[in-house]
C-alpha cells in the first residue's frame, strides 16, 4: 500500500506549471470515436484516468501512438466492437461519454454503469433523456447500459438540470445526427468549450458552447487530420491557488487561463489573500491569517464544487467561522472528518458545513475519500505542524499529475512511501 508522508508546516513558494484539464481530456478521448481517421491530441495530463481511457479505446479497435507522455496520435478508422470492456468502464465516471460518441459513430454501444468519485447520487437521467429525444433506445439493466439507434435526428433538448456530463454527452451524440440539435440550459464549464473546440477543429459545426444554448448542426463526417491541445486544468490551477493561501506562501501558477479562475480569485481577495493576474499565469500570495467567508458551490462561472474541499482547508485556518453550502453533490463533506483529525473544527450537516477557524492544524493519519478530498489533504498536510500520512492515493492519482513532485518543487516536504 502506498501513502504520502507530508511534513509541515511549509509556506509553498516558487513556480508551478499546470497540466491539461482532466475533465476536458476524458471527454476529448471518446470524442475521437466520431472521427473516421487520425488526429493528434497534445497537453494530455499524465494521470491514470487517461491511461485507462486509452486502453478502452484500443480495445474498441483504435490504434494509439504515444508521441510523448502528454501526446497521442489516434487512428479511429477501424472500430471493431460496440462492447466496451466492463471492468475498465466501471472504474471511472467519464466512461459514459462512450455512449454519445458510439451512438453517433456506430449506432450502438454496451457499456458498464459509470464509476468515479462517490459524492452521493449521480443519476444520468438527463443523458438518457437527450439520447432518447435524438431517437435512441436506451436500456439500463444489470449494471450495464445498452443504447441503440438507426440514425439520430437533431431536435431541441431542454436540460432539466445544468449538467456538465449530459451537456457533453448530448453534444457528442448530436455531432453526426441529421439536422440541428439545440441544447437549452446547457452547462458552461471551460471543458465544455474545449470539447466543442476539439470537435469543430475535427470538422463539426457546434456554436454557442460556453453559453447556456448550444446549437449543433449535424455533419456527415468528421475528417480529423488535425492536432488539438487540451485546455489547462482550471481545477488544478485553483488547487495551487488555495494551497498558496492555506500555507501563507507565494506561488506563480503558470500555463493557466485566468478568466476561468475568476470565482476563486474573487474569494481569495475577499478573505485577505493577494492575486496578480497575468492572463496566462497567476501569482497568489498570502501573508496573514485569512478572514472567514461564506461559499456556495455552483455550476460555472460560480465557485466550483471541485475546489470546495481545498477551500475547506483554507477556511479551517481562517479567522472566524465560515460556512460552505455544497449545492451540487450530496456527499462532498467526507473530507471534513479527516481535517477534524488534524485539529480542524468543522461540523457538517447535510449539504452545509460550518468551519470554526483554528490557528493551527496538526499532522495525523488521514484517508482520501475522493479525488479533490485527496488534494485538500495534501494542502492540509503541508500547512499542518508535524507529520501527516495520506492513504487511498488511487483517488489522487486519477486526476493530479505527479502531485508530490509538483508540491516538492515548491518546497513541500512530501514523499510517496510504499508500506
Ligand atoms: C462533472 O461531473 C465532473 N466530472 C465532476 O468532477 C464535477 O464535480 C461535476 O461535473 C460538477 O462540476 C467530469 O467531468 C468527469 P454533472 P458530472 O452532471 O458530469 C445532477 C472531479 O473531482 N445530475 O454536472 O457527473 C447531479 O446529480 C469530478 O473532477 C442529474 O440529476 O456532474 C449533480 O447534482 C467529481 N441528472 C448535478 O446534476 C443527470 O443526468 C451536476 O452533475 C446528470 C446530473
Amino acid at each position: 500500500m502506498e501513502k504520502l508522508v507530508v511534513k509541515g508546516p511549509t509556506p509553498l513558494k516558487g513556480e508551478v506549471t499546470i497540466s491539461g484539464a482532466k475533465n476536458a481530456a476524458v471527454a476529448i478521448l471518446p470524442a475521437t470515436l466520431l472521427i473516421d481517421g487520425v488526429c493528434t491530441i497534445e497537453n494530455l495530463p499524465n494521470i491514470s484516468d487517461i491511461k485507462i481511457y486509452c486502453t478502452i479505446l484500443e480495445k474498441l479497435g483504435a490504434k494509439i501512438t504515444w508521441n510523448n507522455e502528454h501526446s497521442i496520435t489516434i487512428d479511429t478508422s477501424n472500430i471493431t466492437t460496440t462492447k466496451a470492456p466492463l471492468d475498465l468502464t466501471s472504474k471511472f465516471r467519464a466512461s459514459y461519454y462512450m455512449i454519445g460518441a458510439m451512438l453517433s459513430r456506430k449506432g450502438e454501444i454496451e457499456v458498464g454503469m459509470p464509476g468515479g468519485c462517490k459524492l452521493g447520487a449521480r443519476p444520468i437521467d438527463q443523458h438518457i433523456k437527450g439520447f432518447e429525444l435524438l431517437g435512441a433506445n436506451v436500456t439500463v439493466e444489470k449494471g450495464k447500459i445498452y443504447a441503440k439507434a438507426k440514425k439520430l435526428k437533431g431536435c431541441p433538448i431542454y436540460m432539466d438540470i445544468v449538467s456538465v456530463g449530459a451537456t457533453i454527452n448530448v453534444m457528442l451524440s448530436a455531432v453526426l445526427a441529421k439536422g440541428t440539435t439545440i441544447i437549452d440550459n446547457a452547462a458552461k464549464e471551460p471543458h465544455i468549450v474545449d470539447v466543442a473546440n476539439f470537435l469543430n477543429t475535427m470538422g463539426a459545426d457546434i456554436r454557442g458552447a460556453g453559453t447556456d444554448v448550444i446549437k449543433i448542426n449535424g455533419v456527415e463526417k468528421l475528417k480529423g487530420n488535425a492536432t488539438y491541445s487540451v485546455v489547462p486544468d482550471q481545477i488544478e490551477a485553483g488547487t495551487f491557488m488555495l494551497a498558496a493561501v492555506a500555507t501563507r506562501g507565494d506561488l506563480l501558477i503558470k500555463n493557466c487561463i485566468t478568466k476561468h479562475l475568476e470565482s476563486i480569485t474573487a474569494k481569495i481577495i475577499e478573505i485577505g489573500g493577494n492575486v496578480e493576474d497575468n492572463g496566462d499565469s497567476i501569482r497568489v500570495w498570502c501573508t496573514k491569517r485569512p478572514n472567514r467567508a461564506t461559499i456556495k458551490t455552483l455550476p460555472y462561472p460560480g465557485f466550483p464544487t471541485d475546489l470546495q474541499p481545498q477551500m475547506g482547508v483554507v477556511l479551517s485556518l481562517a479567522n472566524g467561522t465560515s460556512t460552505i453550502n455544497e449545492s451540487i453533490w450530496d456527499s462532498r463533506f467526507q473530507y471534513t472528518e479527516e481535517l477534524n483529525k488534524m485539529g480542524a473544527k468543522i461540523t457538517a450537516h447535510g449539504k452545509t458545513a460550518f468551519f470554526e477557524g483554528v490557528k493551527k492544524l496538526y499532522g495525523a493519519p488521514v484517508y482520501s475519500s475522493d479525488l479533490r478530498a485527496g488534494a485538500a489533504l495534501v494542502i492540509a498536510g503541508t500547512a499542518a505542524e508535524g507529520e501527516t500520512e495520506i492513504y487511498n492515493l488511487e483517488h489522487i492519482d486519477r486526476g493530479y499529475e505527479n502531485i508530490e513532485e509538483k508540491f516538492r518543487k515548491i518546497g513541500a516536504k512530501i514523499e510517496r512511501v510504499t508500506e
